[in-house]
């Protein structure tokens, strides 16, 4: 288990102004040097294949989802604004620079045709509906999100060897820790204007916990997989035994200690009762996201 915070600074991810994602200093597509990736690094690693192809697939059908986040907090022009100029641009960066990175390497899998199949069947899921209509518990549920791609990325970042794909890697878990900090200070100024109590806080921390374990990647990986052609196919391995192997590799590699960490800040505890609870809640995470 990597210690999780000696590589990611809270402080060190940009400010809190908003913007677009080209916003002075926030990194671009240009930064990263796509013609210098190390082939031999990574086009036989049949893992970050089906890893790095879903996070394109999920990341790139984002605007769906921030429409609807935005439309949820029309009443808070602030919140609403962040999220279309900002969150909405960088997660959709995050998408255009994953397509690029596994076009380049993997680049008889037709992206478009297994993307268009797989956004057929996510947009049904990406409704209002499926937020919570409560917006204080919705930006629990998005800390929620946003402390499970930190972990994601992180995790992927660590099983590379490709110099490209860990900058890449890097600058995209940067950003996800960003996007952890507006939604926890959002939910803070909401918290001031009308608290809700710890206790519904704490069910909406559980509950996007244990949806993430059927997350929006299952539905990426079975597109992924239906459409790789002669990537791997020769592997002879089943998609239930892939699906396996992929749920396994992040669940056992998740940083959890950063990651409770992240999650117990929407609790909003004082800091003595915070570093109490951290033990056995970080036990408990952790049973729950490896079984
Ligand atoms: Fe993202
Ligand atoms: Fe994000």
């Amino acid at each position: 288990m990597q210690h999780f915070q000696n590589h990611i600074s809270f402080a060190s991810t940009g400010g809190l102004s908003g913007g677009s994602a080209r916003a002075a200093g926030h990194w671009q597509l240009d930064d990263i040097a796509f013609d210098q990736i190390q082939h031999e690094a990574i086009a036989d690693n049949e893992d970050l294949f089906y890893l790095l192809m879903s996070a394109s697939f999920v990341e790139t059908g984002s605007d769906t989802y921030a429409a609807n986040l935005a439309e949820h907090y029309s009443d808070y022009p602030e919140i609403a604004g962040w999220l279309r100029e900002r969150w909405e641009a960088e997660e959709l960066q995050h998408g255009a620079a994953l397509r690029r990175y596994v076009e380049a390497v993997w680049p008889q899998f037709s992206w478009q045709q297994a993307y268009d199949s797989f956004f057929g069947e996510y947009s049904k899921l990406c409704t209002v509906e499926e937020l919570n209509a409560d917006r204080h518990l919705e930006m629990v549920a998005r800390c929620v999100v946003e402390t499970g791609t930190t972990a994601y990325y992180h995790t992927l970042r660590e099983m590379s060897d490709e110099p490209v794909l860990r900058q890449l890697l890097g600058h995209i878990r940067n950003d996800e820790v960003n996007h952890f900090k507006h939604f926890l200070k959002y939910f803070k100024q909401l918290q001031e204007q009308s608290p809700v109590s710890r206790t519904r806080i704490a069910g909406a921390l559980y509950a996007r916990l244990k949806e993430l374990r059927e997350s929006d990647s299952d539905v990426a990986l079975r597109h992924v997989f239906a459409h790789r052609g002669r990537y791997f196919a020769d592997s002879g391995r089943q998609f239930a035994d892939i699906a396996q192997r992929v749920y396994q590799l992040v669940s056992t590699q998740l940083p959890a200690d950063l990651a409770v960490r992240m999650l117990l800040k929407p609790l909003l505890l004082p800091q003595r009762l915070e570093s109490c609870l951290y033990s056995p809640i970080s036990k408990f995470a952790t049973r729950l996201m490896a079984a």
